[in-house]
Protein backbone atom coordinates (compact mmCIF):
# COMPACT_ATOMS: atom_id res chain seq x y z
CA UNK A 1 0.00 0.00 0.00
CA UNK A 2 1.15 3.47 -0.71
CA UNK A 3 1.72 5.62 2.40
CA UNK A 4 -0.25 8.32 0.73
CA UNK A 5 -3.16 6.25 1.21
CA UNK A 6 -2.48 6.23 5.31
CA UNK A 7 -5.20 8.22 6.68
CA UNK A 8 -3.90 10.79 8.73
CA UNK A 9 -7.55 11.47 10.56
CA UNK A 10 -7.46 7.64 11.61
CA UNK A 11 -4.39 8.22 13.83
CA UNK A 12 -4.42 12.00 14.89
CA UNK A 13 -7.23 13.90 16.14
CA UNK A 14 -6.26 17.34 17.17
CA UNK A 15 -7.92 19.25 20.56
CA UNK A 16 -8.30 22.30 19.15
CA UNK A 17 -9.13 24.13 15.58
CA UNK A 18 -5.68 24.32 13.82
CA UNK A 19 -4.32 24.95 9.99
CA UNK A 20 -4.35 20.89 8.91
CA UNK A 21 -1.41 20.68 7.74
CA UNK A 22 0.24 20.73 11.27
CA UNK A 23 -1.71 17.87 11.83
CA UNK A 24 -1.34 15.54 7.80
CA UNK A 25 2.37 16.47 8.30
CA UNK A 26 4.24 13.18 9.15
CA UNK A 27 7.53 11.88 8.29
CA UNK A 28 7.19 8.46 6.21
CA UNK A 29 10.15 5.97 5.42
CA UNK A 30 8.42 4.70 2.39
CA UNK A 31 9.91 6.49 -0.52
CA UNK A 32 10.44 7.23 -3.96
CA UNK A 33 12.24 9.36 -6.40
CA UNK A 34 10.70 11.79 -8.99
CA UNK A 35 11.23 14.96 -7.02
CA UNK A 36 12.04 17.55 -9.57
CA UNK A 37 14.16 20.67 -9.41
CA UNK A 38 11.02 22.80 -9.52
CA UNK A 39 9.97 20.65 -6.81
CA UNK A 40 12.60 21.59 -4.73
CA UNK A 41 12.67 25.05 -5.50
CA UNK A 42 9.42 25.11 -3.93
CA UNK A 43 10.58 23.59 -0.73
CA UNK A 44 13.14 26.02 0.02
CA UNK A 45 11.45 28.83 -1.07
CA UNK A 46 9.49 27.65 1.67
CA UNK A 47 12.00 27.63 4.00
CA UNK A 48 13.75 30.95 2.69
CA UNK A 49 10.86 32.49 4.12
CA UNK A 50 11.25 31.25 7.74
CA UNK A 51 11.73 33.91 10.68
CA UNK A 52 15.47 34.62 12.40
CA UNK A 53 17.08 36.55 15.05
CA UNK A 54 18.14 40.17 13.13
CA UNK A 55 16.87 37.86 10.17
CA UNK A 56 20.15 36.32 9.88
CA UNK A 57 18.96 33.73 8.50
CA UNK A 58 21.61 31.24 9.02
CA UNK A 59 20.31 28.23 7.51
CA UNK A 60 21.97 26.69 4.73
CA UNK A 61 21.41 23.44 2.58
CA UNK A 62 23.19 21.16 0.59
CA UNK A 63 21.42 19.09 -1.60
CA UNK A 64 21.72 16.07 -4.00
CA UNK A 65 19.54 14.30 -6.46
CA UNK A 66 18.65 10.78 -6.95
CA UNK A 67 20.48 9.02 -9.57
CA UNK A 68 23.79 11.74 -9.45
CA UNK A 69 27.06 10.51 -7.81
CA UNK A 70 26.59 13.23 -5.04
CA UNK A 71 23.33 11.53 -3.91
CA UNK A 72 25.59 8.79 -2.93
CA UNK A 73 27.92 10.45 -1.10
CA UNK A 74 25.16 11.82 0.89
CA UNK A 75 23.03 8.54 1.20
CA UNK A 76 26.99 7.65 2.70
CA UNK A 77 26.87 9.98 5.47
CA UNK A 78 23.43 8.56 7.25
CA UNK A 79 22.96 6.10 9.49
CA UNK A 80 22.87 2.19 7.94
CA UNK A 81 19.56 2.31 10.26
CA UNK A 82 18.47 5.83 8.09
CA UNK A 83 20.22 4.30 4.50
CA UNK A 84 17.76 1.61 4.19
CA UNK A 85 15.21 3.99 3.58
CA UNK A 86 16.62 7.49 2.39
CA UNK A 87 18.02 5.36 -0.49
CA UNK A 88 14.76 5.51 -1.82
CA UNK A 89 14.65 9.31 -1.74
CA UNK A 90 14.44 11.37 -4.86
CA UNK A 91 16.54 14.37 -2.78
CA UNK A 92 18.83 14.35 0.05
CA UNK A 93 19.62 17.32 2.32
CA UNK A 94 22.21 18.38 4.99
CA UNK A 95 20.77 21.51 6.98
CA UNK A 96 23.75 23.28 8.34
CA UNK A 97 23.80 26.39 10.80
CA UNK A 98 26.03 29.22 10.82
CA UNK A 99 26.84 29.85 14.19
CA UNK A 100 28.25 33.37 14.13
CA UNK A 101 26.34 36.69 13.32
CA UNK A 102 27.51 38.04 9.92
CA UNK A 103 26.55 41.37 11.15
CA UNK A 104 29.40 41.42 13.88
CA UNK A 105 30.75 37.76 14.45
CA UNK A 106 29.15 36.88 17.95
CA UNK A 107 28.14 33.62 18.80
CA UNK A 108 23.87 33.07 17.83
CA UNK A 109 22.43 31.24 20.30
CA UNK A 110 19.68 30.59 18.80
CA UNK A 111 20.97 29.78 14.86
CA UNK A 112 20.01 26.15 15.25
CA UNK A 113 16.44 26.90 16.68
CA UNK A 114 16.32 29.12 13.09
CA UNK A 115 16.92 26.62 11.22
CA UNK A 116 14.81 24.42 12.85
CA UNK A 117 12.18 26.73 11.28
CA UNK A 118 13.18 27.24 8.36
CA UNK A 119 13.38 23.04 8.32
CA UNK A 120 9.78 23.31 9.74
CA UNK A 121 8.73 25.60 6.59
CA UNK A 122 10.50 23.28 4.44
CA UNK A 123 8.00 20.33 5.72
CA UNK A 124 4.91 21.50 5.77
CA UNK A 125 5.46 23.37 2.30
CA UNK A 126 6.10 19.27 1.29
CA UNK A 127 3.10 17.60 2.89
CA UNK A 128 1.13 20.40 1.08
CA UNK A 129 2.84 19.40 -1.75
CA UNK A 130 2.06 15.45 -1.36
CA UNK A 131 5.85 14.87 -0.74
CA UNK A 132 7.10 13.04 2.28
CA UNK A 133 10.11 14.72 4.02
CA UNK A 134 11.99 13.06 7.13
CA UNK A 135 14.22 14.66 8.88
CA UNK A 136 17.05 12.86 10.01
CA UNK A 137 19.61 13.49 13.12
CA UNK A 138 21.24 9.76 12.45
CA UNK A 139 24.03 11.09 10.47
CA UNK A 140 27.92 11.78 10.21
CA UNK A 141 28.00 15.45 10.89
CA UNK A 142 31.50 15.12 11.12
CA UNK A 143 32.11 13.07 8.10
CA UNK A 144 29.94 15.38 6.13
CA UNK A 145 30.89 18.55 6.71
CA UNK A 146 34.08 17.71 6.03
CA UNK A 147 33.38 15.67 2.84
CA UNK A 148 31.33 18.53 1.40
CA UNK A 149 33.85 21.58 2.53
CA UNK A 150 31.40 22.74 4.65
CA UNK A 151 32.99 25.62 6.60
CA UNK A 152 33.97 24.98 10.77
CA UNK A 153 31.63 28.01 11.72
CA UNK A 154 28.58 26.18 10.59
CA UNK A 155 26.91 23.49 12.93
CA UNK A 156 25.09 20.15 10.89
CA UNK A 157 21.58 19.94 11.91
CA UNK A 158 20.18 17.28 10.42
CA UNK A 159 19.97 15.79 7.01
CA UNK A 160 16.18 15.67 5.20
CA UNK A 161 15.22 12.92 3.09
CA UNK A 162 12.25 14.22 -0.17
CA UNK A 163 10.26 11.62 -2.03
CA UNK A 164 6.96 10.74 -3.12
CA UNK A 165 5.32 8.74 -0.99
CA UNK A 166 6.63 5.24 -1.67
CA UNK A 167 5.03 1.65 -1.06
CA UNK A 168 5.34 0.05 2.70
CA UNK A 169 5.96 -3.32 1.52
CA UNK A 170 9.24 -1.46 -0.11
CA UNK A 171 10.68 -1.20 3.79
CA UNK A 172 12.40 -3.44 5.50
CA UNK A 173 10.12 -5.70 7.91
CA UNK A 174 10.73 -3.78 10.94
CA UNK A 175 10.21 -0.40 9.96
CA UNK A 176 6.46 -1.58 7.95
CA UNK A 177 4.61 -1.64 11.25
CA UNK A 178 6.03 1.87 12.41
CA UNK A 179 4.89 3.20 8.82
CA UNK A 180 1.97 5.20 10.48
CA UNK A 181 1.59 8.75 11.87
CA UNK A 182 2.54 9.37 15.45
CA UNK A 183 0.73 10.77 18.32
CA UNK A 184 1.35 13.61 20.28
CA UNK A 185 1.52 14.51 24.23
CA UNK A 186 -1.62 16.83 25.09
CA UNK A 187 -0.85 20.24 25.82
CA UNK A 188 -1.35 19.91 29.25
CA UNK A 189 2.10 18.26 29.49
CA UNK A 190 4.42 20.92 28.16
CA UNK A 191 2.39 24.49 28.54
CA UNK A 192 2.47 25.66 31.83
CA UNK A 193 0.40 28.79 33.04
CA UNK A 194 2.40 31.33 35.42
CA UNK A 195 5.22 28.79 36.51
CA UNK A 196 6.60 26.06 36.20
CA UNK A 197 4.71 22.68 36.87
CA UNK A 198 6.50 19.02 37.57
C1 LIG B 1 15.62 16.77 13.99
C2 LIG B 1 14.97 15.44 13.72
C3 LIG B 1 15.75 14.31 13.63
C4 LIG B 1 15.17 13.07 13.31
N1 LIG B 1 15.99 11.97 13.10
C5 LIG B 1 15.47 10.84 12.60
C6 LIG B 1 16.31 9.78 12.19
O1 LIG B 1 17.53 9.82 12.27
N2 LIG B 1 15.71 8.66 11.69
C7 LIG B 1 14.36 8.54 11.57
O2 LIG B 1 13.90 7.52 11.07
N3 LIG B 1 13.54 9.55 11.93
C8 LIG B 1 14.05 10.71 12.43
N4 LIG B 1 13.23 11.76 12.75
C9 LIG B 1 11.79 11.64 12.60
C10 LIG B 1 11.09 11.63 13.96
O3 LIG B 1 11.23 10.36 14.55
C11 LIG B 1 9.62 12.03 13.77
O4 LIG B 1 9.56 13.36 13.30
C12 LIG B 1 8.83 11.93 15.06
O5 LIG B 1 8.74 10.58 15.49
C13 LIG B 1 7.43 12.48 14.90
O6 LIG B 1 6.78 11.81 13.87
P1 LIG B 1 6.19 12.57 12.60
O7 LIG B 1 7.29 13.42 12.01
O8 LIG B 1 5.77 11.46 11.68
O9 LIG B 1 5.05 13.43 13.06
C14 LIG B 1 13.78 12.98 13.11
C15 LIG B 1 13.00 14.15 13.22
C16 LIG B 1 13.58 15.36 13.52
C17 LIG B 1 12.70 16.59 13.59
Amino acid sequence: MNVAKINVSEHRKPDHDVLPVFVSRWSPRALQPGVSRADLSRLLEAARWAPSSYNEQPWRYLFAVSGTPEFNTFLGFLLEANQVWAKNAGALLLLVAKKTFARNGKPNGVAVFDAGSSWQNLALQGASMGLAVHAMAGFDAAKAASTLGVPEDFHPCCMIAVGKPGEVETLPADYQGIEKPSPRNPITAFAFEGRWKA
